[in-house]
């Protein structure tokens, strides 16, 4: 017997500023959109369970709404009509690297930078929210915690990701 393939649905939505209209099963998963139909690797498949954080994507519901932080290995694309997706591979700008980027660079926070993506995402999340809402600077560590202390490095540079996160927060609060 033939398999009876997964309903699908029209949606729209925005990756990396791009819009975008497609008929996607509703099963299909957000990373595999992202890979498979727009060719955006930067985002990375690990666990594929929700738990190792390496797939973290952003998603707002307008332009000028904060950023969150959303698992694209567990989330169907087709729950995700109408949102503005940013990928790791939006981020950059057209003179190079963004600061969050540039930061892990320069603290050496990643050796096989599979994890690295995820990261960067969430902060800059983390740096959204702290410009919009900033805390005090003793709260700061439990902060980035909160924002990154999920997320795996099976090379360990937690602590240097950190003091990345720190030093850009830093700025963010002390304006
Ligand atoms: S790959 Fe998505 S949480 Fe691990
Ligand atoms: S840099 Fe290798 S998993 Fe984090």
């Amino acid at each position: 017997m033939t398999p009876t393939p997964p309903p699908s649905r029209v949606i729209s939505l925005w990756i990396n500023g791009k819009s975008l209209r497609r008929e996607v099963a509703a099963d299909l998963k957000l990373i595999d959109f992202l890979h498979e139909e727009l060719g955006l690797t930067g985002t990375k498949f690990c666990c594929g369970l929700g738990v190792c954080q390496a797939c973290t994507v952003l998603t707002r519901s307008a332009p000028t709404a904060l950023p969150d932080t959303l698992l694209a290995c567990v989330t169907p694309v087709s729950a995700l009509d109408g949102q503005l997706i940013d990928t790791v591979e939006g981020i950059a700008g057209p003179n190079g690297l963004a600061p969050v980027q540039q930061a892990f660079l320069a603290h050496f926070a990643f050796q096989c930078g599979y994890c690295t993506p995820g990261f960067v995402m969430a902060t800059v999340a983390l740096l959204a929210r702290l410009k919009a809402q900033p805390v005090p600077v003793a709260q700061l560590d439990a902060a980035i915690e909160a924002a990154l202390g999920a997320h795996v490095c099976r090379c360990t540079g937690y602590a240097r990701y950190h003091a990345a996160a720190r030093e850009l927060a830093l700025q963010v609060l002390r304006g």
